[in-house]
């Protein structure tokens, strides 16, 4: 199994470099790229840590190096927000970006699943898909949104609420990942009642979680720690599933259009990525109005990211 994390010397991209390092199954490569100078001392840093992953870090003109051969490839390469922002006014900065590395992975690893992380998600995947369609190697089962920090964050927040164990809480989380499309399905998290008062304080808090780590970062940039988390998390259940062990996961991915041309939801994953979108079941009236009131949005940046690629 080879992984390649691409803009691994940032927040989010070191603290995911960490947690691959000391959790991909023995005998896995983990590939490190970032433009930053810095790229091969986080890889030599890292690889003082004796575990069975073999590490290499890129600078610049590593890029095509890094990608040959990957299975897995993990993008947080571009710039976070600042207090202020909404994830939209990234796009600037980020589209190209992605665009650039998600053409590389094109021409040197067409069949690796690739998780992005960058923001706007809700368009730079749109971008991507684009870009592999150019291609000619578009595989909608292996382009993902990386979304799993909404879940990890709703499980945290309803177990504080309620106090419990986060580890025993499932919180499904559909739509996008931005604002109002973010969207939790209190109303299916077993065992756990909720009054109209805690779902729309709870759904308002999860949505806007984002914006509370940057404001508290003042300036500093965005989540990097729970984030490095969550891709570990979504890189592990991808490596499981390439290992023949059936996992369920959160992306935002493409399914049959029916909400929008992307959509986060379960996602069952097998060898070759997404094997079954699993639907998401009755939603409660609150949460089929949210649902209803975002889906413009929604499909607005998706179609800001498929007029860039196509410029
Ligand atoms: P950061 O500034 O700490 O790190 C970004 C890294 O990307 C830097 O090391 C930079 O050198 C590198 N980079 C820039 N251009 C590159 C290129 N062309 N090729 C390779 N590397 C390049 O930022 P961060 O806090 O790690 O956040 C990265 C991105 O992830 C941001 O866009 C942020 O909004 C996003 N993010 C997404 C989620 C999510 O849930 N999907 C969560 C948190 C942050
Ligand atoms: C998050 O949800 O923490 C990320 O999308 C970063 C951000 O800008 O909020």
């Amino acid at each position: 199994m080879k992984v390649a994390v691409l803009g691994a010397a940032g927040g989010i991209g070191q603290a995911l470099s960490l947690l691959l390092k000391t959790q991909l199954p023995a005998g896995s490569d983990l590939a490190l790229f970032d433009i930053a100078p810095v790229t091969p001392g986080v890889a030599v840093d890292l690889s003082h840590i004796p575990t069975a992953v073999s590490i290499k870090g890129y600078g610049e003109d590593g890029l095509a190096t890094a990608l040959q051969g990957a299975d897995i490839v993990l993008i947080p390469a571009g710039v976070p927000r600042k207090p202020g922002m909404d994830r939209s006014d990234l796009f600037n900065m980020n589209a190209g970006i992605i665009k650039n590395l998600v053409e590389a992975c094109a021409d040197n690893c067409p069949e690796a699943c690739i998780g992005i992380i960058t923001n706007p998600v809700n368009t730079t995947v749109a971008i991507a898909a684009e870009v592999l369609k150019k291609k000619g190697v578009y595989d909608k089962n292996k382009l993902f949104g990386v979304t799993t920090l909404d879940v990890i964050r709703a499980e945290t927040f309803v177990a504080e609420l309620k106090g419990k164990n986060p580890a025993d809480i499932h919180v499904p989380v559909i739509g996008g990942h931005s604002g109002t499309t973010i969207l939790p399905l209190l109303s299916q998290v077993e065992g756990i009642e909720f009054s109209q008062d805690e779902v729309e304080q709870l759904t308002h808090r999860i949505q806007n979680a984002g914006t509370e780590v940057v404001e508290a970062k003042a300036g500093g940039g965005s989540a990097t720690l729970s984030m490095g988390q969550a891709a570990a998390r979504f890189c592990l259940s991808l490596a499981r599933a390439k290992q023949g062990e059936a996992v369920t996961e959160y992306a935002y991915v493409e399914g049959d259009g029916s909400d929008a041309p992307f959509f986060a939801q379960a996602v069952k994953l097998g060898k070759d990525g997404v094997v079954e979108i699993l639907p998401y079941g009755q939603l409660s009236d609150f949460e089929a109005k949210a649902k209803a009131d975002m889906l413009d949005g929604l499909k607005g940046d998706i179609q800001t990211g498929i007029e860039f690629a196509n410029q």
